[in-house]
């Protein structure tokens, strides 16, 4: 039972038992003290299924694990509490895989679409991000599992991640880069926090007292135990002095023997070493992990409900990008469906890397239609190309003549030609999307899109289905009806089959933008790294913010997704029309189903400030996401969705200039040069500036229904601590 004398049980270890704790015994767990009924404590990776004792791709000897749909999926849903019961089914895995720390969920942002890992994470805008992450930690760890948003923090790229540094502005970092970790503290309460391989500005996070100590123990209050990449730790005594707690994985390098020889140098004080005890065992104890027997083996289970939220999850997460009225298909109009690409045959349902498990099953679009459809329609599937799964894989395909490609994109398109409607599903896959490389281009790999044109040519009825974990280049974006269904999990299949034929909503918006090209991106140039470094060039205006602030097109906006019904928005209310110091504010608006079937529709609140009467809004993004909710309606129904706001929404990180006075007292002249008084503050923190701020509610960034103008009172002191994060 929880609830031990943790600090009588430190107070009984000897310096090497407390020691030994802190680093891990293997791969996978902490090292166990039998003589005082201290359990090994076992780790496994998240985020979208969990993987067990093995390392490396998911192999044949992995013991088999629900695969739940990657990041990015989960972002689409925009729904923290679908992600919370996708975050409760993997932590039940996670107890059938004897652990009780989860490695997951990511929450570093989808920073540039080439990043290898974007499919792990959730989205491009922080505050999506840290809302859904909550969903997953308050679901994984209502299964007695310790969530563990990871990576701490900038690591958004993957090329030299272990050295390389990404340099970025403190107010950027702030306000986007560190936002999901502090929403995932202090609203969800997450347990563990991994720092990550690259180094902030120079320095590796496991050192950073700046960081792991500051900011994230002493401002936000964070309890719980902060551990290392694997391999990441890089310093004894300045990350036992930072506030690291385990060194993963084992056996330790900078921490274990090494830290209790540093103790004994008198270069790390023993009380250090004690908290970092008290913070492991009172993990333990608080997860239960005390009482569990030692020595029993992975007993996965696949159950059936786990199934249910595995195919509810991916459906919620498909977004519909683009659709001439040509879904949802209506079988009894159809004789012969041609289903083409091979990604119909063998799905994407995860990436690449330490994500990969392997899987209890996977349900492929041509089973899953087989099945839907069964006598009643013919189905003729063609692979039309390949698409490699290897480096080997992609030598074989390179090295393929010309024609015996052209003679399979041809037989495509003749099979294409012949059906009253055709469905195409193109993509990537675990070797295109995964940990460890970022990706060269945002093409589609191999001939897919030649086949798609092809396809197209043969058949404007034509459904093209998107199965990436990152935004791809879209020549067909013109297509009847093009569907985003991202790395769907083991029910990508049946998720996708029941949103083509109108059982399910394609439930998902946009958790990212879809550029028209890779030039237009905010990162562009400033990725991956040179030197070392990579530097967030673009600071404050990621994702929408770039796009909206430079007035770029995109392909599809942030947000973006259709329902196969029609909403209004009605006009929005607020409570009051001015916020004051410390106070909350309440936007209403109805929302009206006002189509013939059921849908979804998914309100979106964003926060700008009027450029005419706030100060400074010319240093901020023209807009940013405050506020989102999703609603499910029957034909006609309204439904009032209520959004809070708190002044946080609409504060900015300002770094302060403590230095200015002094420097200004030193010139020689103060007036009439340039100079000027106003905006330099002493003091860093989050300020909320007075003035006019629009509220804007739509369907996606660009795509706004109703804009509201409010006062907010503000004040020239910064927030204070702990202030509401809304
Ligand atoms: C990844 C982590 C993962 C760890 C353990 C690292 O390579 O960056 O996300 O949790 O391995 O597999």
């Amino acid at each position: 039972m929880p609830g031990r004398d943790i600090a009588g049980l430190v107070a009984q270890m000897t310096l090497d038992e407390k020691a030994a704790l802190t680093a891990g015994i293997d791969t996978w767990q902490t090292a166990p003290i039998e003589r005082l009924g201290i359990p090994a404590v076992k780790l496994t990776d998240g985020p979208n299924g969990a993987r067990g004792f093995t390392h490396g791709a998911a192999s044949q000897s992995a013991s088999p694990s629900l695969c739940i749909p990657s990041g990015t999926a989960l972002g689409a849903t925009w729904d923290p509490e679908v992600v919370r019961a996708a975050g409760a089914a993997v932590a039940r895995q996670a107890r059938d895989k004897r652990a009780r720390i989860l490695l997951a969920p990511t929450v570093n942002l989808v920073r540039h679409p080439l990043w290898g890992r974007n499919f792990e994470a959730f989205s491009e805008d922080p505050w999506l991000s840290g809302k859904l992450a909550s969903g997953y930690i308050t679901g994984a760890q209502s299964e007695g599992v310790a969530a563990t948003v990871k990576h701490l923090v900038c690591n958004e790229s993957e090329h030299e991640r272990r050295t390389c540094s990404s340099e970025v502005d403190e107010r950027t970092l702030r306000e986007l880069y560190l936002l999901p970790f502090e929403i995932a503290v202090r609203e969800a309460n997450v347990l563990a926090i991994m720092t990550s391989y690259n180094r902030l500005n120079g320095r590796y996070l496991a050192d950073r007292s700046d960081v792991i100590g500051t900011i994230v123990r002493d401002e936000w209050g964070f309890g719980g135990i902060i551990m290392t990449d694997w391999w990441a730790a890089a310093s004894t005594v300045e990350a036992a002095q930072a506030g690291l707690d385990l060194e993963m994985p084992g056996p330790g390098r900078a921490f274990g023997p090494a830290l209790a020889a540093a103790v004994r140098q008198g270069a790390v004080k023993e009380d250090r070493l004690d908290q970092k005890a008290r913070r492991l065992l009172g993990l333990f104890d608080q997860l239960g992990a005390f009482d569990d027997p030692a020595g029993l083996p992975e007993q996965p289970e696949d159950r059936p409900g786990d199934r249910v939220i595995a195919r509810h999850t991916a459906t919620e997460a498909m977004v519909l990008l683009a659709n001439n009225g040509l879904l949802p298909l209506d079988l009894s109009q159809l004789k012969r469906i041609a289903l083409i690409g091979p990604l119909a045959e063998k799905p994407s349902v995860m990436g690449g890397g330490s994500a990969s498990v392997l899987p209890h099953y996977v349900v492929s679009p041509l089973e899953a239609l087989k099945d839907r459809i069964a006598e009643k329609v013919q189905l003729v599937y063609e692979k039309g190309c390949w698409l490699a799964e290897s480096d080997a894989g992609a030598a074989a395909d390179a090295a393929r003549s010309r024609e015996e490609k052209a003679d399979a994109i041809e037989q495509a398109a003749r099979v294409a030609g012949q059906a009253d409607v055709s469905i195409v599903v193109v993509g990537t896959n675990p070797y295109w999307e995964t940990e460890g490389r970022d990706r060269e281009t945002m093409d589609l790999p191999g001939d897919q899109a030649e086949l798609v044109e092809k396809v197209l040519e043969a058949n404007p009825r034509t459904v093209v289905v998107v199965n990436t974990g990152a935004p791809v280049t879209l020549p067909f974006a013109g297509a009847a009806a093009l569907l985003q269904c991202w790395f769907a999990g083991q029910e990508l299949g049946n998720a996708l089959a029941a949103v083509l034929f109108g059982d399910a909503e394609p439930g998902g918006r946009l958790p990212v933008s879809i550029p028209e090209r890779l030039e237009h991106t905010p990162a562009f140039g400033n990725f991956p790294a040179e030197s070392s470094s990579v530097r967030y060039g673009e600071g404050l205006l990621t994702g929408y913010r770039w796009y909206d602030a430079r007035h770029l097109p995109v392909l599809f906006p942030f947000g973006h997704g259709l329902s196969y019904s029609t909403f209004e928005l009605g006009l929005p209310r607020t409570s009051a029309r001015r916020l004051p110091v410390g106070g909350r504010l309440e936007v209403e608006v109805d929302v009206t189903n006002t189509g013939p079937r059921p849908g979804t529709e998914v309100v979106q609140l964003y926060v700008s400030p009027s450029r005419n009467t706030t100060p400074r809004a010319h240093l901020r993004a023209p807009k940013q996401l405050k506020g989102f909710a999703k609603v499910r309606l029957q034909p006609g129904e309204t439904a009032t969705v209520r959004l809070e706001l708190v002044e946080r929404a609409f504060a900015y990180w300002d770094v302060a200039d403590p230095e200015f006075a002094r420097l200004l007292s030193r010139l020689a002249r103060t007036d009439g040069d340039g100079q000027s008084t106003g905006l330099h503050r002493q003091k860093a923190g989050w300020y909320v500036d007075p003035g006019t701020y629009q509220l804007q509610l739509g369907r996606s960034s660009a795509d706004i229904a109703h804009i509201l103008e409010i006062e907010v009172a503000g004040s020239p002191d910064p927030l204070p601590p702990g202030a509401a994060l809304g």
